[in-house]
This record gives structure tokens, sequence and C-alpha cells, in this order.
């Protein structure tokens, strides 16, 4: 498997799946409803108050999705009459949350606080408004351009939402993201993201000061009106939060499994978009390229995924693979095999 987004390799580690086990046999399944209408649980409080404190930050909540938190981290704070300036290449989520705040939208060039600085400088200067940008972007590879994004969020006042769901667990101080790896925190309004990806579990967060995330609880409709994370699925993610502080060692493996692999990509001239992270494009330019390459690695036994134009650029068309630190030796020396093999192939 070189395409999950298991990057630390949690989803099977024992103490994660027995803390999982432990809450289901203690709580049940599910709470079968809202939180305003079923009662907010022990275990959502202490997970709220785990992830606030990882980050720094004075609150968090937690849904049972990262869509649903990422989507509100935007819809519940922009409204008609703000603008809000988004990297073109934002997660489908990103442009949801947008649309539904019924706020006016300006895309600028992907990564490229230039194109940002000279949008956000030609709209009404005292409309309210918001920078959306996302800490890493798994399709390409590449951690945000953050200290010059804030820059020019900060000379216009725009208020800031970071979406960081492949930022949380690679980056950073023990895995704190993208906002640590800058030293940015009070800078940053809102970070929001995944548990389903380091935390090896399912749901989202939003965090930010107490005010902010009151405001969430009390005006946001996904927030209020969709049922809590399960309780298997929140200590889940608490035991893997609580092993990245305290186990360093799956964090040290990743980035050594991922400099190896790009180093076995660049050998073979394969072009990996600049890359700076586990998620790693191999970009092939055309569907056809596309498909016989992820045919010759399937059949030596390496699963990834292709993305074709329309969801990448033409001419971007791509294989998508990302690295965990559960890669054995062995397995990368599979992988290089079968990458050279695809190569050949081409
Ligand atoms: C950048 C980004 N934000 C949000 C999400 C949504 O998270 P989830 O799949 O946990 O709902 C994803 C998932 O792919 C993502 O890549």
């Amino acid at each position: 498997m070189l395409s999950s987004n298991d990057y630390l390799g949690l989803s099977f580690h024992p103490k994660v799946i027995e803390a999982g086990r432990a809450a289901m046999l203690k709580w049940g399944t599910s709470t079968t409803g809202a939180r305003p209408s079923n009662g907010s649980r022990k275990y959502h409080i202490e997970l709220e108050e785990k992830l606030a404190n990882f980050f720094g930050r004075e609150a968090c909540h937690v849904h049972a999705a990262g869509y649903l938190s990422c989507l509100s981290s935007v819809a519940a704070f922009a409204q008609k009459g703000d603008i809000v300036f988004a990297d073109k290449n934002v997660h489908s989520c990103l442009w949801d949350g947008i649309r539904l705040s019924m706020a006016t939208f300006e895309r600028f060039s992907h990564n490229n606080p230039l194109d940002f600085r000279e949008v956000v400088s030609t709209v009404d200067a005292k409309a309210p408004k918001m920078l959306v940008v996302e800490g890493v972007y798994s399709m390409e590879g590449h951690v945000a351009r953050l200290p010059e994004l804030v820059e020019v969020a900060e000379q216009y006042s725009c208020f800031t939402v970071l979406d960081d769901a492949h930022g949380l667990g690679v980056l950073g101080k023990q895995g704190r993201g993208t906002v640590d790896h800058f030293g940015l925190n009070d800078k940053i309004d809102v970070i929001s993201g995944s548990l389903s990806k380091s935390l090896a579990s399912i749901g989202g967060f939003v965090s930010g000061s107490k005010d902010v995330i009151e405001y969430l609880r009390t005006n946001s409709k996904q927030t209020i009106f969709s049922a809590a994370i399960p309780p298997s699925q929140a200590a889940a993610a608490q035991m893997s939060l609580e092993i990245m502080q305290t186990e360093p060692e799956h964090l040290e493996r990743l980035w050594r499994n991922t400099k190896r692999y790009r180093e076995m990509l660049n050998k073979l001239g394969l072009d990996t978009w600049g890359s700076e992270t586990p998620a790693v494009p191999i970009v092939l330019g055309s569907k056809e390229a596309v498909y016989r390459f992820w045919q010759s690695l399937l059949e030596k036994g390496v699963f990834t995924v292709m993305s074709i134009a329309p969801a990448v650029p033409p001419g971007k068309d791509l294989i998508r693979t990302a690295i965990s630190a559960l890669h054995t030796d062995e397995q990368l020396e599979q992988i290089a095999e079968a990458m050279a093999y695809a190569a050949r192939k081409l």
C-alpha cells in the first residue's frame, strides 16, 4: 500500500487498537445523535482539551468527519458581504464551506503569495476578508508558504483559516503541524483538520480561541445538527495524539522513509512536482502514461492511485503516492524494484 494517509503508521498500533476497543466496551458504539440534543461525553471534552493543548490554542471542537470540520471552519466565520481568498488548489470541503458562507470568493494561484497580494489589493478595502489555505497540499506534496502568506494577510487584516489535515503528525515539533513548523501560532486564527490521517481514526477538529470555538458551537449548522464522533474513534485519536508525544520513533521513521523514497524516484528521473513531504506525486503528463505506470506497479504488488485531468491541471496527470512510517526496509526495496520496472515500461 503506497497510497494511504497513515503517515505515522498508527492505525495498527496495539495501544490505539486497545484504546478504541476499551472505549467501545465502556461507552457503546455511538452517541446516536448530536451533542446539543444528546449531550457531550467525557471523552469528547477530554479529546478537545488535549488537542487544544497540543496546538497551543485555547479551545477545540471535534466533529465526526474532517470534511465537516474543515467546511465549518470556513462557513461559520464568513458571510455574505465578506471576501474569501483561497489558494486555487484547496480541498473540496473548503470550497463547499466558501459556497455555503455566501461570501464572495477570489482564487489566487497555487501557493503564490505574490498573486495573493495582487488579488487582495484590488478588492474593496473595507470588506471583511478571510484567507483560506492548507498547511500541506496532499496532491502536490507542497508545504504552504505560510510566512509570506500570513504577512500579506496581516497587512490586509484577513481572518486566517488553515486546514492542516496533512500537516498534523508530519511537520512541527512532535507533529504539531505546519503552523508550529513555521512558529506562526499567534498569526493563524483557526486551524482545522482531520483525525483520519496521522491520528489513525475518523473525525475532524477546529481549534482557535475560546470565543471562536464558542461561536462555532452555537452558530455552525454542521456542528449543531450532526451526530458526535463515536467513543472508539475519539479514543483512538486521543491515544494516537499521546503516542505522537511519547514515541518519537514514528515521526523519525516517516521522514527517513520519505528521504529514501524521494531519492529512489529522483534516481529514476521521475517528476515529483517538487514534493517536500511524505505525500509524493509522480507526474507523468497523460492519462495513458498514468494508466500504464499504475498497472505496472500493481503487477509488482504495489498499490497506488491514479489522478487525471480534470482532477489535476492538464498535463499534470499523476500517480498519487504517500509514504508511511509503517513501510519496512523490505517494502521500500520492493517499491524501488516496482518503480524501476514501471519506469522501463513507460
Ligand atoms: C486537506 C483535506 N481536508 C479535509 C479532508 C477531509 O477529511 P476526512 O476525510 O477525514 O473527512 C481531507 C481528506 O481527504 C483533506 O485532504
